[in-house]
């Protein structure tokens, strides 16, 4: 039996951060044997809030791409795609955006929250639209499954309808996608932010030494109200601890234990937070360090993905022109 697909994929705008490995990244490597798995490198994506500054979007996309297989997606298993390269994409994008309506898109709370984050009075057509190109991406390999973090549910609920509405009326054959959310909560930032983000200057990048890790994990924002070690703590309000209880669970209770009765001081806290934290980091950095340095095999690997989904997308692309009548009769 052929195996069902996923596929997700990450803007190029920078490095990917601790966020996007609690949102979705974890989720990948865990489901990678289980599903046939396609990661998109969504360069045209980036463009629309990016459309100003395209060598950031160039430059990353290997830094996203190595970001994927540090954490240990494994090459030969996982397909890695580039938006770009991949026609079809485009293409249903066209014949998708003759399914939703202008108001539908300018209701969804996650283009909302970003257009006020960047500052938009007057979006572009194509920002507005993206989470139609992000149909377009999740359809044309028809896949089951997309892991992603909350923020992205909107979009799906997008593709979901898009792809109905096109069975629907055509007698179609897609495949309406589900999200996979993952386990763990939202990221908070360790500056109290609500959300870890690299737009919010408050991100912990897979990318970043120890040391930085050291230095980021030291300037956290703690429980205000403790000042000396004798004060006892508050873990239920501090971010150091909502980190320990995500990436050091094992000893999470235990520290909270000890912040309540003054046992543990915040300096101390945070070092077992930055130590676990590094422990995680580390494999990555090595498969990291391979990977920066075979650069050629992740250009190829990345061709080859493209190459394979361009195969898949031109056969969807022409069951939607089937289904539409798009054809000289
Ligand atoms: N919008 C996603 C993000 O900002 C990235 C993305 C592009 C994506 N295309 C996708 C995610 C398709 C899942 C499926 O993180």
């Amino acid at each position: 039996m052929e195996k069902k697909r996923i596929l997700t994929g990450d803007r190029t705008t920078g490095k990917l951060h601790l966020g996007h490995y609690v949102g979705s990244l974890q989720n990948r490597v865990k489901l990678q044997d289980e599903y046939e798995t396609f990661i998109l490198l969504a360069d045209i994506q980036a463009l629309t809030t990016h459309f100003e500054n395209p060598e950031l979007i160039n430059g990353s996309i290997y830094d996203v791409a190595i970001d994927n297989l540090s954490i240990g997606l494994d090459p030969e298993k996982v397909n890695i795609i580039q938006q770009s390269q991949i026609p079809s994409i485009a293409e249903l994008t066209v014949f998708y955006s003759m399914l939703v309506s202008v108001n539908f898109l300018r209701h969804n709370p996650t283009i909302k929250t970003e257009a006020k984050n960047y500052g938009y009075d007057d979006m572009t057509y194509g920002f507005l639209g993206y989470p139609v190109s992000q149909a377009a991406d999740i359809t044309f390999c028809k896949a089951n499954l997309v892991p992603v973090g909350d923020d992205q549910l909107p979009h799906i609920e997008v593709a979901r309808k898009i792809v109905r509405r096109f069975n629907d009326l055509y007698h179609g054959n897609l495949v309406e996608p589900e999200a996979m959310l993952s386990s763990t909560p939202r990221l908070m930032g360790l500056d109290g932010n609500a959300k870890m983000g690299k737009s919010l200057g408050n991100a912990i990048y897979l990318s970043d030494t120890a040391d930085t890790v050291n230095q980021k994990v030291r300037a956290a924002v703690t429980d205000k109200s403790r000042i000396s070690v004798k004060d006892p703590g508050h873990p239920d309000i501090c971010v150091v601890s909502k980190y320990h209880q995500v990436f050091n669970n094992s000893e999470y209770e235990n520290i909270c234990e000890m912040c309540r009765g003054s046992a543990i001081g915040c300096v101390a806290c945070k070092k077992k937070l930055a130590e676990a934290l590094n422990n995680l980091l580390d494999p990555f950095r090595e498969k990291r360090a391979y990977y920066e340095e075979h650069k050629d095999l992740v250009r190829d690997l990345i061709h080859a993905g493209s190459e394979k989904a361009n195969k898949i997308g031109a056969e969807t692309v022409q069951e939607v022109k089937e289904a539409m009548s798009i054809h000289l009769g």
